[in-house]
């Protein structure tokens, strides 16, 4: 059964990119960079990781048109969709074609981060891109995951700029931590480690608590708030997003749209009961 369109709309900003760019539009014009993502992961035909793969580059095209000086859009992308459970260099060809491109237009490639299985695939994709395109390809770390320690470090050693987030995958306890307290204190150690040793890596998190020691921190060692960003999801503490801009913080939304809106959609339901009213108040409403 398919779920009406209407109950992630909180969360996902269309079923097609037509629908999505009046919203890329309305959060430039209040200066909140945007990074548009066609949803989909876990493809397992050579065709359609293709035909995702040109979507990405169509996107490329679409955001440098629209894209003025002053704002960072890029594009966040699931290599699961280009090829990644296929085959690994059929996928990292895929990737290389789609970041010639970015990279003619001067678009960043956020490679958003799916479950364990794929994180150590998804690291050495990234690295055998990276060599070549350093200016505009970048992983996501999980703080939950205990392997990322060693991810953060060797991100701060190739000065690549990362989006750090908790992590939204349910994880088993021998890779991963559980607790809230636990993950957040991993998450203000790896923050602290990027905001001095990469480029302009993003803090993806609506947790105030991580919020307000990012802001702490970077205030304590002279990291000018241009040197980093914040990031949202579409949907999520609208009003925080702008009062952080006004305030001279660099904020990001993530837009994701498409009709395989689903597994994303459950992921927002699952993190968060507030997530789940907002789609109980649209199924009144309508
Ligand atoms: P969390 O949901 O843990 O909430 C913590 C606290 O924050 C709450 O108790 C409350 O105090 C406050 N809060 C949260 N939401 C609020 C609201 N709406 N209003 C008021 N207060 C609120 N994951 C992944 O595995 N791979 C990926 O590639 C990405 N990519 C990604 C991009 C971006 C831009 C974001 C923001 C997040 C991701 N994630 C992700 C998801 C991420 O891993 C995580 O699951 C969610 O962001 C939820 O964790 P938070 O830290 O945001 O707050």
């Amino acid at each position: 059964m398919k779920l009406p369109f209407f109950l992630a709309s909180r969360f996902v900003a269309g079923e097609t990119l037509d629908a999505a760019l009046p919203v890329l539009d309305e959060l430039n014009s209040d200066g909140l960079h945007v990074a548009l993502d066609k949803l989909g992961e876990h493809v397992y035909d050579r065709e359609v990781a293709e035909a995702a793969r040109d979507t990405y580059i169509d996107l490329v095209h679409t955001l440098a048109d629209r894209t003025n000086n002053d704002l960072r859009n890029r594009i966040s992308i699931k290599l699961s969709m280009m090829g990644q459970l296929i085959d690994e260099d059929f996928c990292l060809d895929n990737l290389r074609q789609l970041l010639e491109v970015a990279a003619r237009n001067d678009i960043f490639v956020r490679l958003d981060m799916e479950g364990s299985d794929l994180t150590e695939s998804t690291l050495d994709l990234f690295e055998a891109a990276y060599d070549d395109f350093p200016n505009h390809v970048g992983p996501v770390l999980q703080a939950m995951l205990r392997r990322t320690d060693r991810d953060i470090d060797r991100m701060c050693e190739l000065g690549a700029s990362v989006r750090l987030c908790k992590g939204a995958y349910a994880e088993p306890k021998a890779i991963a931590f559980q607790d809230m307290s636990r993950i957040r204190e991993r998450y203000v150690d790896y923050m602290e480690r990027l905001l001095q040793h990469t480029e302009y890596s993003g803090i993806a998190t609506h947790d105030d608590q991580i919020i307000d020691a990012t802001k702490s921190f970077a205030d304590r060692n002279d990291i000018e708030p241009e040197t980093f960003e914040f990031q949202m999801l579409y949907g999520l503490r609208r009003e925080t997003q702008r009062e952080m801009v006004e305030d001279g913080y660099n904020m990001m939304v993530y837009v994701p749209y498409g009709t395989e809106w689903f597994p994303y959609f459950s992921r927002r339901l699952r993190e968060k009961k507030e997530n789940v009213w907002f789609v109980l108040k649209a199924l009144f409403k309508s």
